[in-house]
């Protein structure tokens, strides 16, 4: 599958690893304007490192959900177009603002992603993805109400954590509860285990339903 424009292979210590170009967020390994894209650190890079077909190009408008410091958030930005970036933690958001401060098309926003309605004034809609990494209970529900901002034929990339909704579950079971839920607003296109990088969580890629 191909990379998105903008993220490229490059070696590392002797390895192949994703990297995209701007100024460094967490102590990655740089190699001139690139950075490393640490897939142990970012369940989209994993997704991308696991060749899902994840749709994302260069430029495009980006709501992320789940920005914490902006680990994920910061090379999203570093090759897609405006990117909004929601988080509900206040210490997190503080990085955030740091990591958008040389990066004029992250916009990163303090605020609830089970409440689009607080958000929707600032963010366009249309949109050709909607990332979520959220980590908590009713995952399929924010990916739901957040639905509104994609265009037809976007794609939301999720991130699903099955602790953050049964602790004592058989992960397998949590998974198909949220995709059962979330089939009710998305048509899901491809899902995968993502436990070489990341333990007990499922990556989605989906689609909108259309009601027509
Ligand atoms: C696993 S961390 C995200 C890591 C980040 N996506 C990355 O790769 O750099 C999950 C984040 O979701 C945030 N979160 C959980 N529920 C949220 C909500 N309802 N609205 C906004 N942020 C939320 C948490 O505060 C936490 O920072």
């Amino acid at each position: 599958m191909s990379l998105p424009d903008g993220v490229e292979r490059r070696t590392f210590d002797g390895h192949e690893r994703l990297a995209t170009r701007g100024q460094p967020v967490y102590g990655e390994p740089t190699d001139g304007p690139w950075r490393l894209w640490d897939a142990g650190r970012s369940k989209l890079g994993a997704m991308l490192e696991l060749d899902m077909d994840v749709e994302l190009d260069g430029d495009d408008g980006v709501l992320y959900l789940g920005a914490a410091s902006g680990t994920t958030v910061s090379h999203v930005a570093d090759f897609a177009g405006p990117t909004y970036a929601v988080e509900f933690a206040p210490r997190p958001t503080r990085d955030l603002v740091e990591v958008a401060e040389d990066r004029p098309n992250l916009f990163p926003l303090l605020k609830d992603a089970r409440k689009p309605e607080t958000y929707a004034h600032v963010v366009e809609s249309g949109l050709d993805a909607v990332v979520q990494d959220v980590a908590t209970r009713g995952q399929a529900r924010v990916a739901a109400r957040n639905r509104q901002f994609l265009h037809d034929d976007g794609r939301l990339l999720a991130a699903i954590k099955a602790r953050s909704e049964d602790v004592t579950a058989d992960p397998d079971d949590v998974f198909e509860d949220v995709l059962a839920t979330l089939r009710d607003a998305y048509e899901v296109l491809e899902t995968a285990r993502l436990d070489r990088y990341h333990d007990d969580h499922l990556a989605v890629v989906a689609r909108p339903r259309t009601t027509d």
